[in-house]
């Protein structure tokens, strides 16, 4: 359990905040709810009060005798404020101090993220940009914002990230520390494919497997939190994408391909975290295919898939760093981690993430466990926790071979 503040900005993205507040309180968090004066004209106080089972104040000369106005800042394990607006982002960078949020930011030690959310230009505008490389440079977190959807029939950048990606990022942080979400892959193109493939029988059918994207999603979420431009290419995820990715949707093996391939060549980093089909069914019914009571059911013959990350290696351009996942169950030929080593040299990528799979020990859920290996022998162990804190483990070593190509590091 960790002290989070929720600071709370004058923006409509406001009402989700209760969303917010709502999976950190179930998370096993004890979070203080700090709004601004105009946050309480979108969302009322007393939803709050009631969601975090603390009082909820906007004003520094309320509960005086309690100097709320350091008292807040100074407990606080984790700060972040979900909608950050654009004066908010603006007071920050100039240390105001003219109201509870603005002083508790002001006292603040602890690792501080800020989810803006805001009309696209007022984004774009210079003077924001500024602010948001100054809070950056300080070491304040500044997610990203979606593009999408805004108050009025308006899209584009601004959007304020879905409550339950900015809960995904807060864990991250509590668990790995702010570094975590540091810039390092500003002005990087990133690609990852997710889910798992579906092969039709017909139109009803299919072959498919249990992976549900998770860890793709997540790895795809803290790269753009990290700066990455980011492509995802997602078959058949559970879960609503990040909204600040270019996300392209398949479903089989084939599509897959098409985009990885087609993507791929604009890429600094690929990653290849989907569950691909190696087979497919080699004839896909036009019609439903019937029971047929009387006789004994058709034998469903298969085809192999290509394998799609021995392409892309296969292409690879200079500098590109390629990552394979591995699935893997021990056996009687070797360990899981003798298999993953075996792979890494097969497939010819740079890093290899090898999940111990079975038992539900990875599908479907938020937390997972992995070795990643790199093809110069370096192993680092990542214990089990969120999904999100194993991708920032690999973000860490790839953005350390971006960085130094034949550093091997990792
Ligand atoms: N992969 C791929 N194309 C396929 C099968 C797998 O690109 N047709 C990729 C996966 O995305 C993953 C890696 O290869 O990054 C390893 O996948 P895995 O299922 O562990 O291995 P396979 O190559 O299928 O080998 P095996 O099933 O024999 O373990």
């Amino acid at each position: 359990m960790a002290r989070v503040v929720l600071g709370v900005a004058g923006g409509i993205a406001a009402y989700k905040s209760a969303f917010l507040l709502r999976l950190l309180t179930e998370a096993g968090h004890d979070v203080r709810v700090v709004p601004t004066a105009s946050a309480l004209r979108f969302v009322g106080a007393a939803t709050l009060e009631a969601l975090s089972h603390h009082p909820v104040t906007a004003e520094v000369f309320d509960d005086v005798d309690q100097v709320a106005h350091v008292r807040i800042g100074q407990e606080a394990d984790l700060i972040v404020v979900a909608p950050a607006t654009a004066d908010l982002l603006a007071r920050t960078v100039h240390g105001r101090a003219d109201d509870l949020l603005a002083a508790t930011l002001l006292v603040a030690r602890c690792p501080v993220l800020l989810a803006p959310a805001m009309h696209t230009e007022m984004w774009e505008n210079p003077a924001t940009a500024a602010n948001v490389a100054s809070l950056r440079e300080r070491g304040i977190l500044v997610l990203p914002p979606g593009d999408g959807r805004l108050t009025g029939t308006d899209t584009g950048p601004g959007r304020m990230p879905e409550p339950a990606e900015i809960a995904d990022l807060v864990e991250l942080v509590l668990h790995a520390g702010p570094e975590a979400l540091r810039p390092d892959l500003v002005g990087r193109r990133v690609l990852i494919s997710a889910g798992g493939t579906r092969e039709p029988l017909d139109p009803v059918r299919f072959l498919g497997n249990r992976s549900s994207g998770k860890q793709g999603l997540a790895l795809a979420r803290v790269a753009a939190a990290r700066g990455a431009d980011v492509t995802l290419v997602a078959a058949n995820v559970d879960g609503p994408p990040p909204g600040n990715v270019r996300l392209i949707t398949v479903s089989t093996a084939e599509q897959l391909r098409a985009e990885m391939h087609r993507e791929a060549k604009q890429a600094d980093v690929v990653v290849m975290a989907a569950a691909v089909a190696d087979f497919r069914p080699t004839v896909v019914s036009d019609g439903k295919i019937k029971k047929k009571v009387s006789s004994d059911p058709e034998p469903v013959v298969l085809s192999r898939n290509p394998d799609i990350l021995r392409e892309v290696v296969g292409d690879r351009h200079p500098g590109q760093v390629v990552v394979g996942f591995a699935a893997e169950t021990g056996d009687a030929n070797g360990t899981v981690l003798d298999h993953g080593a075996a792979k890494l040299i097969s497939k010819g990528v740079d890093v290899l993430v090898i999940n111990e799979v079975g038992a539900d020990l990875t599908f479907d859920r938020p937390d997972n466990a992995a070795t990643i290996l790199s093809a110069e022998g370096g192993q680092t162990s990542v214990p089990r926790g969120p999904k999100a804190v194993l991708a920032a483990r690999l973000w860490d070593i790839v953005t350390a071979r971006l960085a130094d190509p034949g550093s091997g590091l990792g």
